[in-house]
């Protein structure tokens, strides 16, 4: 078998060109993603788990382009459009060799070459598997030598194909507050296309990611399913087209709408990162996988810790002054916050940012608000050993701003038409490396000036229109959806370079930017700008799909809700926002001092299993799309200690519930069961329960009653192995 297979083995470092029949291998140590090369044509012949004999596949495997071509006589969307200088609409992409090696212990990276025989075109595929998380990240680079240059229509980062007897998938939905709605629907013949068009804020409306289930239905334990994720933060595109004869080909990677990019002699042209895990097991592996991988490869400091905070936005809203925040930073301190971040509204001089029509861009301190500027504000933290950290919208302009009165050239627009406000602001054109620059300075500045600043929430509140530049050429003005994205990374990249250590929470007005490609260079992401607990417990559910709790900052807010009006008991707030990075977001002196004893308890309580919220395994039990209740449970990595959450949604007169059950323990172990967060005057959910120590097969199999009555009641639980 070793002589007619190609793999790898340890650090060995292998370059070859293949004779004919050979196969490739990319391997986790679960999956196995296998091609081979049949008259110069690389085909996909395996994607599933791992077989223990793979010649199988010389004769019987499937046979789909790895990487199809337009004009090659392809009759469904393709991988690939390049119209070369000459005119030609067609490539052919012939097997050039095949390069595999370990950068570092548990991945390895295959590097496929592919060539046009008829021009100097040369595409390369890129595959870098993660052994332990089973996850395969999958980019593409394209470059040549032709005398003009290539212009490409279809530049998907990666192609994939199946052959199953159904297609279910379920993808993620949303728009400002009602973020991550999942809905699941069947693949029938045609195309379905999940894509943005919207550059800065891309995941507005749609995210960038799937959970694909294969011969039938998942569910959180059983099923195939490949979870996929594009990392871009800009037009991206997920497409899945089922022919007639029950295949699917997926092809994801930057929307090619309106973007058409001539690819000059020598440049090379890269595409995003697609990100791609098989599980047997369901859709709770996916999740599982995505996370173990997320916290070792995917997120800045995904392995550290998160601070506690306390946000001034709804607290406050534009509307502070020096004894205000110096109230609410004694407050967030008494309570046993670690930080306090200041949000919007803190800048601009000769345009003061007051509301949000004015001072976007001018990123110096108003005065008239905080006379003593940020150094004041930040010792007032320091003096109460509290940390402190600030909002910025680097990207953004307002026109009433100095900014944009020096530099009007440097939004994103068409000549001669109107700018397009939205939020009363526009967008910079971060095609333009001047401005990149810029970008960054603004934010390096502040950092720079403010060496104690410890955390920065960067926003972004607007999508772009007007597709212009004033900076590419009239020839390149379809350039502008993909510089932009390149731009940004850039300047993520150049600012987290020259500031590693401080923490940055992603935002979009809300959850309207959240990717991989971002999230590299951030701590944590801010779901939505919908802060009611209800509707959390549903956005939380869809992006911990994909996406690890370390990352997901939590805040409780006030009662009744400002976005929805609904009241629900601080109790059910805390223990929703305990599921992720927890903190607040509320004038801390409307609390009456119950709430505050209950807030001082539960933050403490908090920072005792934060680390199996941040490092444990999440398990999905009850979804909130189903019934009235729900629960989830997130269990240390060595079993040795579990958080389980319990939520009542609604309840009913007469509704009996059986015992919620848990899972991922050992169920030959003892495990003490300790309810946290009971309500000063209130009994413990778990009754009798509490305290008790039950075996692992008891609590998975015949499960605890817990006794959650009245809209919004909750439960947390610990366990901790005896
Ligand atoms: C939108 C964010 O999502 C909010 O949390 C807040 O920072 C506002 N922007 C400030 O303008």
């Amino acid at each position: 078998m070793l002589k007619r297979t190609f793999i790898l083995i340890g650090l060995v470092l292998s370059f070859c060109s293949l004779p004919a029949q050979e196969l490739i291998q990319i391997t986790t140590r679960n999956t196995a993603l296998v091609f081979r090369v049949a008259n110069q044509s690389l085909r996909q012949v395996y994607y599933g788990p791992r077989l223990a004999d793979t010649d199988v596949l010389q004769k019987q495997g499937n046979n789909f382009p790895a990487y199809s071509t337009y004009g090659m006589g392809e009759q469904n969307e393709v991988a690939l459009h390049a119209v070369h200088a000459d005119g030609n609409t067609s490539t052919l992409l012939n097997f050039e060799n095949v390069k595999q090696e370990s950068p570092e212990p548990g991945i390895t990276l295959t590097t496929i070459s592919l060539k046009d025989p008829l021009y100097p075109f040369q595409v390369k595929l890129f595959y870098k598997a993660y052994e332990e998380s089973d996850l395969i990240e999958q980019w593409t680079i394209y470059q040549h030598t032709e005398k003009k240059p290539v212009t490409l229509y279809q530049f998907a980062s990666a192609q994939l194909s199946f052959k199953s007897s159904s297609y279910r998938l379920t993808h993620f939905a949303g728009d400002w507050a009602g973020e991550c709605n999942m809905s699941e629907v069947e693949l029938t013949e045609g195309i379905k296309v999940i894509d943005s068009k919207l550059g800065t804020r891309a995941t507005f409306f749609a995210h960038p990611m799937c959970l694909l289930s294969l011969n039938g239905r998942m569910t959180e334990d059983n099923g195939e399913v490949i979870g996929m994720a594009l990392a871009w933060p800009a037009n991206f595109k997920l497409e899945f087209e089922k022919n007639n004869n029950q295949e699917l080909r997926v092809l994801a990677g930057m929307n090619p709408y309106a973007s058409h990019y001539k690819l000059k002699k020598g440049d090379v042209f890269q595409t995003p990162s697609f990100l791609y895990t098989y599980s047997t097991k369901g859709n709770g592996q996916v999740s599982r996988n995505f996370h173990r991988w997320a916290r070792k490869y995917g997120l800045r400091h995904g392995e550290n810790s998160r601070y506690t905070l306390m946000n001034n936005w709804e607290a406050t809203y534009f509307n502070f002054n020096e004894p205000k925040l110096k109230s609410i930073i004694e407050d967030a301190a008494g309570m046993g916050f670690e930080l306090f971040l200041l949000d919007d509204g803190w800048f601009g001089q000769k345009h003061p940012r007051n509301n949000d029509d004015a001072g976007l861009g001018d990123w110096v301190v108003n005065k008239e608000k905080l006379p003593n500027g940020l150094g004041w504000l930040v010792k007032q933290c320091t003096d109460n050993d509290i940390k402190f950290g600030i909002w910025v919208e680097p990207e953004m302009v307002n026109p009433q701003s100095e900014l944009f009165e020096k530099h009007p050239d440097w939004v994103i627009q068409q000549p001669e038409r109107e700018h397009i406000l939205f939020r009363r602001q526009l967008v910079l054109d971060l095609s333009n490396p001047e401005v990149q620059e810029f970008v960054y300075k603004s934010v390096h500045d502040i950092l720079k000036d403010n060496p104690q600043i410890a955390f920065v929430k960067w926003d972004c509140n607007r999508a772009v229109t007007n597709p212009g530049s004033t900076y590419l050429p009239a020839d390149e003005q379809s350039h502008i959806w993909i510089e932009y994205g390149r731009g940004l990374l850039n300047v993520f990249k150049k600012v987290r370079d020259s500031h590693p250590d401080v923490h940055f929470m992603l935002c979009s007005g809300g959850g309207g930017r959240l990717d991989y490609g971002s999230l590299r260079y951030f701590e944590e992401y801010w779901p939505s700008d919908n802060t009611d607990a209800l509707q959390r417990i549903l956005i939380q559910w869809g992006n911990s799909q994909f996406f690890p709790s370390i990352a997901m900052c939590c805040h409780v807010s006030a009662s009744p809700n400002h976005q929805t009006g609904r009241t629900t008991p601080l109790k059910f707030r805390f223990d929703v926002a305990m599921q992720g990075a927890l903190g607040m977001d509320l004038q801390p002196s409307t609390m009456n001092e119950k709430e505050v004893i209950f807030a001082k308890e539960a933050i403490k309580t908090y920072e005792s299993i934060r680390n199996i919220v941040f490092t444990g395994d999440l398990y999905r039990i009850l979804s909130p799309y189903e019934g009235n209740r729900t629960s989830m449970m997130y269990v240390l990595p060595d079993k040795s200690r579990a958080v389980f959450y319990a939520y009542q949604l609604k309840s009913h007169i007469g509704e009996v519930s059986a015992p919620m059950r848990f899972k991922g323990l050992i169920p030959d172990k003892k495990y003490n069961v300790k309810e946290l967060n009971i309500y000063p005057g209130s009994r413990a959910a778990t009754g009798s329960a509490n305290g008790q120590s039950f075996s692992g097969d008891f609590l998975m199999n015949q499960g605890l009653p817990i006794g959650l009555s009245g809209d919004y009641s909750s439960a947390v639980i610990e366990l901790e192995q005896q």
